[in-house]
């Protein structure tokens, strides 16, 4: 069985999500500086799961800190979060998972005691997130009906958490129900989430899936093969806003156009009540190659200008549902996240 992310005790061991689908190959960092590498280069992916690497960066590098005392300690991981916060700024599990162990950093009153705890803080992080999303495939599995034929964009499934997956969890869950699911992943232009890993770890589970282009999804909901659709999110604003990969709002706004129910499915470290909405979410601008080549082959005019925002924003009004691990919040535009957590 594959894993994202595994604490292996004085070190950590990562899927390089880069070489899927065709190389399944796993890193073991003893170093704290290449899980921030691993972040930025994209070896680990999606929203829950960068949270779990940092956290688990911040512990190793604990462990591995020569300090002498606890404040010179206390420093240091200061300095390595901040590395840490720097690498990727839309997904805000990474900034929930850093207050986490911010807070056991500034409780602590050993050395000793500080290593334990951020150590127990990382596994239970990386702990709660896969129950998190079985949660979240219980809480799911019901808007999913037998027979029906779901899209998904990118990927939110077990690659991109600690295990199981958001949206794939909740179909995940509606299978292990005994409905007949069938998946129609986008490929999700220009990563590729979407064919290369998406379709990997569900034709790995033996679940139907049918691989498009994104820009084949108005085409399919027209004609009436899309019943659901379901994404993952990075960041869900106050107001219910949800930044998700590039390409999730024009599935959004199709989907309404067609009267298909569009669900967002997320742990609620991804719900950020500071966010008051979907312009003030931050939106990571990546490399123009990404965009400029495939596959290392030249596919656009040398010096052509290109733009390549990693997220979009879909609006509150779109979203036919928000699924946590603690329950729904359906129709988010109406109140948005408030209340939901207790604020
Ligand atoms: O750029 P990525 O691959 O990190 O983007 C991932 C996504 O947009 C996912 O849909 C999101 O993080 C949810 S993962 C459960």
């Amino acid at each position: 069985m594959y894993h994202s992310i595994k604490w292996l005790g004085n070190s950590v061991s990562i899927l390089d999500q880069r070489l899927l689908p065709t190389k399944e190959i796993y890193y073991e960092y003893t170093h704290y500086t290449d899980v921030v590498d691993a972040i930025t280069q994209m070896v680990i992916r999606g929203a829950p799961a960068i949270g779990i690497a940092a956290a688990m960066g911040i512990a190793l590098a604990a462990k591995r800190s020569e300090a002498k005392n606890l404040s010179e300690l206390k420093e240091e991981l200061h300095f390595v979060i901040d590395q840490f916060a720097a690498t990727r700024p839309t997904a805000v599990n990474l900034f929930w998972a850093i207050e986490r162990m911010k807070k056991i950093i500034a409780d602590s009153t050993s050395p000793d005691e500080l290593r334990e705890q951020l150590e127990k803080e990382a596994i239970a992080i990386h702990e709660e997130d896969i129950a998190a999303n079985k949660a979240i495939g219980l809480h799911g599995a019901r808007y999913l009906a037998d027979g029906d034929v779901v899209m998904t964009h990118c990927n939110a499934g077990a690659l991109a958490t600690g295990g199981y997956g958001t949206a794939l969890g909740v179909i995940r869950a509606a299978i292990e129900e005994g409905k007949k699911i069938k998946v129609i992943a986008c490929e999700t232009r220009p990563y590729l989430q979407g064919a290369r890993l998406t379709a990997w770890e569900l034709m790995k589970d033996g679940i139907e899936v049918t691989l498009i282009t994104d820009n084949m999804a108005g085409h399919f909901m027209k004609i009436g093969l899309i019943q659901k659709i379901i994404v993952g999110a990075d960041r869900i604003a106050a107001n219910g806003d949800t930044a998700n990969k590039i390409g999730t709002y024009s599935h959004a706004v199709l989907a309404k156009a067609h009267n298909i129910p569009f669900y967002v499915a997320a742990p609620t470290s991804t719900l950020d009540p500071h966010t008051p909405n979907g312009t003030s979410i931050p939106i990571e601008e990546r490399s123009v190659d990404e965009v400029a080549y495939f596959q290392g082959i030249q596919i656009a005019p040398e010096g052509i200008f290109i733009k390549n925002p990693a997220f979009d924003v879909t609006p509150a009004q779109y979203i036919s549902a928000i699924i946590t691990e603690r329950g729904v919040i359906e129709n988010p535009a109406q109140y948005g996240i408030k209340g939901f957590l207790g604020n």
